[in-house]
């Protein structure tokens, strides 16, 4: 329940009305003036409610998603995996318990606003004469969780019945970091029991007409490289100095850096398919009360960079160029990853779900299991 890397847009305004109505489930009657105004004010509820970091008012949210629940006649449960930050599991049973469960995820917290900056107060709702609602969350995310539960209004009122079990998850946490709700609950019995095939979460706002599906997200991958070399004084030319060596490497990373965008640039490859490295911090030189000791070359070097790579990068040959040619041993030079854990955990996911989503083979021949996948 990560997110592509570059999924935070806080827009102020949102989807136009027509664009949100056009989410429910295609196929069913386009709502009437009345249900129209009645999805539009429970949206509106959602957002008036203050789930802003660093402190969500996640009694008021609980509680009204609690009562969507209620007038769905979902199953729920409140789940508190870290005292106050509540987790909520809704449950539309499937009709065929064997077959694995549909997850649908979205967080209720949301990021701080500036009001001052707003053409419409942030916990407003406001709604404007071309339907643009301003809230803070339209885009990120709480749309998306009422868009949930309307298909689900819907198609209850269809008589659809799935024949997998379908669960909604709010989570408290996302926009820091998602410690104590989705990880929580992404390793817990309860998810375990809920036996989920497919998740589907938080994508990017479309500009156009066009919904577009991710399947993967970028892994970030933060590389710490570190260079030693004779310490010197500052009006003498010689190799090998921590300084020059550091250099070399950020010379060769900068390199690197313009291939992948020039790939972009070119149209060659799109922003999920290339690597990114920006330099986020140096670190060198010897401090003295004033700053820096001027006519001294220092013995060490670092430097710090951001790393993202596709779940299709050819991850040997990067680790093979950091090693060759980015902080070779051979240059005084040393490196290490400040999430190194964390990358791998990402390629094991990455690699299930690959797994999972390529070897899938629908259950039945009727067109109702493939239309609900
Ligand atoms: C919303 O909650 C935040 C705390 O997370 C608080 O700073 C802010 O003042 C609240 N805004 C309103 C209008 O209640
Ligand atoms: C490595 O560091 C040592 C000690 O600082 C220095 O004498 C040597 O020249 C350095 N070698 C290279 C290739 O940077």
């Amino acid at each position: 329940m990560e997110k592509a890397c570059n999924s935070h847009y806080h827009n102020q305004s949102l989807l136009l009305l027509p664009l949100f109505l056009s989410l429910l489930v295609a196929g069913l009657a386009y709502p009437t003036q009345d249900e129209q105004s009645q999805i539009i004010s429970r949206f509106q509820q959602y957002l008036q409610i203050n789930t802003t970091q660093p402190s969500p008012d996640y009694q008021s949210s609980t509680q009204f998603l609690l009562s969507q629940a209620n007038s769905l006649s979902l199953e729920s449960q409140v789940i508190e995996f870290v005292k106050g930050k509540p987790v909520i599991l809704l449950k539309w049973p499937g009709s065929d318990l064997s077959l694995p469960s549909i997850l649908l995820n979205s967080h209720t917290d949301v990021v701080p606003f500036e009001p001052s900056k707003w053409t419409h107060p942030p916990l407003g709702a406001y709604i404007d004469e071309g339907g643009n609602i301003f809230g803070r969350g339209s885009q990120d995310m709480k749309s998306v969780g009422m868009q949930y539960l309307e298909a689900i209004r819907r198609l209850k009122l269809s008589g659809f019945q799935p024949k997998r079990s379908l669960y909604l998850s709010f989570v408290p946490d996302e926009e820091i970091g998602g410690y104590d709700g989705a990880k929580k609950l992404a390793y817990s019995d309860v998810f375990k029991d809920m036996n989920v095939e497919i998740v589907l979460d938080e994508g990017l706002p479309s500009t156009d007409e066009n919904y577009r599906l991710f399947y993967a997200e970028m892994a970030p991958w933060w590389l710490v490289i570190k260079s030693n070399g004779a310490p010197g004084h500052g009006a003498k030319l010689y190799d090998n100095s921590a300084m020059e060596n550091l250099l070399k490497s950020i010379e060769s990373i900068r390199r690197f850096r313009a291939s992948q965008f020039d790939l972009l640039k070119a149209g060659l490859k799109s922003k999920g398919d290339v690597i990114s490295v920006n330099m986020v911090f140096l670190k060198a030189g010897t401090p003295s009360p004033t700053g820096f000791v001027m006519n001294l070359q220092p013995s060490e070097a670092e430097a710090g960079f951001d790393i993202r790579a596709p779940p299709t990068a050819d991850i040997e040959s990067l680790e093979k160029r950091i090693e060759e040619e980015w902080a070779p041993a051979s240059r005084n030079m040393t490196f290490e990853f400040l999430n190194k854990a964390e990358y791998f955990k990402g390629i094991n996911v990455y690699e299930s779900i690959i797994e999972a989503y390529t070897s899938y083979i629908p259950p039945g021949r009727d067109g109702v299991s493939r239309d609900e996948l």
